[in-house]
């Protein structure tokens, strides 16, 4: 192999894809991989779909691209329909992007202008969580809470205040869980008190946590409160379901585990689940409506709508309906979750599990007790999975504590898996734990077995 002239994040590199499958894909040396966090939360439907695949063909016989003001196209037509019916009541206009980021900043434009020509011109702020992972356009580093990616770039963006995430799970304190709910939405009614509320313009979370957090899930209370307080001061309330949407959580979206009703939604990643970037913001219509009546949303991308990206993403729908993908999510994750919650007896170090359907992660700590993590030179988030890749098992791994210390794992398979898959994933990972301990002289309750 030459030199390569493609650079990413870090020079590090990865054997060249040969094909994929299913849950799994091929290097170009023959080996196999289990694609067991769906690359980073992409695959939902697995590899290669033929389904999809002849929809796309189909496209692509016709037209690969119709710029939007020239002509409309069928696919984002029907696919913005079929989307509309499966959003919380009055959501029922779609805007398409290429990706996350893409989505978030049209989110958060979306909400500006709404604002602006609402006579609320003073409505700028959007208050995010800490933790939290909004994508990497300049506009969504500003409500993104992880060191790493906000530092180098402070000074270009301005910042937007952030509230703690609801990390119950490292509070010692005499609450309940439930009080424990109350007690972080409460720093968001005191954030909008803090800024001025005729100051903030929305709240934008993750329903549940992405790579950022590794799966959190707020207490019910939590979410109960956020939506309250949103509508008790004006706050719009945006979901980022980026990661969550589209069936990962064990429904459609994140958000109807808990009844909230977003102003603006978010979704990419498992939405054409890696088929063609794609991704779709959903917004209430009296919002859109405003806007597009007002002057015309200020704002667009070259590729929104595009009818073979559109075409895999209702092709995609299609399969995740046709299957029952969000079902399936429900019920393996149920059990993909209480499988990775009893490794915790041979593996004193894993100090959590947590997530729901098959967005799922485990944290590792130094101390189950007071959770302090692993030391942060122990790089054990690229040691496991490096064990895990060494075995064909493919996870994802960030630092749990804002992006500088702690190591958690996200196992989020395809939602297409079966017992059997689900069996595989569990004996590699337990192969790679036992590795990674002992390299680390981490201890391990061998008379335990899974
Ligand atoms: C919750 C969330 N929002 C936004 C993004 C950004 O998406 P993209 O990487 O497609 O731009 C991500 C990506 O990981 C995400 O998890």
């Amino acid at each position: 192999m030459g030199e390569s002239h493609l650079f990413y994040q870090t020079s590090s590199r990865r054997p060249r894809i040969a094909r994929a499958e299913g849950i799994y894909l091929w290097d170009t040396s023959g080996k196999r991989y289990i694609d067991a966090s769906s690359g980073p939360m992409v695959s939902n439907i697995g590899h290669s779909n033929p389904r999809v695949l002849d929809a796309m063909k189909r496209q692509m016989d016709s037209a690969t691209f119709a710029y939007r003001l020239h002509f409309e196209n069928d696919a984002a037509e029907s696919l913005a329909t079929l989307t509309a019916s499966l959003m919380p009541e009055g959501l029922d206009r779609i805007f398409f992007v290429s990706g996350g980021s893409e989505c978030v900043e049209s989110c958060l434009k979306l909400a500006r202008q709404y604002a602006y020509v609402s006579g609320q011109q003073k409505r700028w702020k959007v208050i995010s969580l800490f933790p939290s992972y909004h994508g990497s356009t300049l506009g969504a580093v500003a409500v993104t809470g992880m060191h790493q990616f906000v530092e180098p770039f402070r000074d270009m963006i301005r910042e937007m205040p952030k509230i703690p995430a609801a990390t119950c799970y490292l509070d010692h304190d005499e609450l309940s869980h439930e009080e424990r709910g109350l007690r972080y939405a409460n720093m968001l009614r005191d954030e909008i008190e803090r800024q001025g509320p005729e100051s903030v313009l929305a709240f934008i979370m993750e329903p549940v946590g992405g790579a950022s957090t590794g799966a959190l899930v707020a207490p019910d209370s939590w979410y109960r409160e956020v939506q309250k307080i949103c509508r008790e001061y004006g706050v719009l309330l945006i979901a980022d379901e980026v990661m969550t949407g589209a069936g990962r959580t064990g429904r459609f979206l994140a958000s109807e585990h808990w009844g909230l009703q977003p102003d603006i939604i978010a979704m990419a990643k498992g939405f054409a689940a890696g088929y063609a970037p794609l991704g779709a913001m959903a917004a209430k219509r009296d919002i859109v409506t405003a806007v597009v009546d007002n002057g015309g949303f200020a704002h667009g991308y070259t590729y929104a709508g595009n009818p073979l990206a559109c075409a895999a993403g209702l092709a995609v729908l299609e399969e995740v309906r046709r299957q029952g993908l969000v079902d399936n999510a429900a019920q393996r994750g149920a059990s993909l979750k209480a499988s990775l919650a009893a490794l915790m007896g041979r593996y004193p170090f894993i100090g959590d599990v947590r997530g729901k359907g098959l967005l799922l992660a485990f944290e590792l700590v130094a101390d189950r007790y007071t959770m302090e993590p692993l030391p942060a030179e122990l790089n054990a988030h690229v040691l496991l999975v490096e064990e895990a890749y060494r075995r064909g098992l493919i996870i994802y791994s960030r630092r749990t504590r804002g992006g500088t210390v702690g190591d958690h794992f996200m196992v989020c398979p395809p939602l297409i898996v079966n017992d059997t898959d689900l069996d595989e994933i569990l004996q590699l990972l337990i192969d790679s734990l036992d590795a990674f301990a002992d390299s680390s002289s981490l201890p391990v309750n061998r008379e335990i077995s899974l």
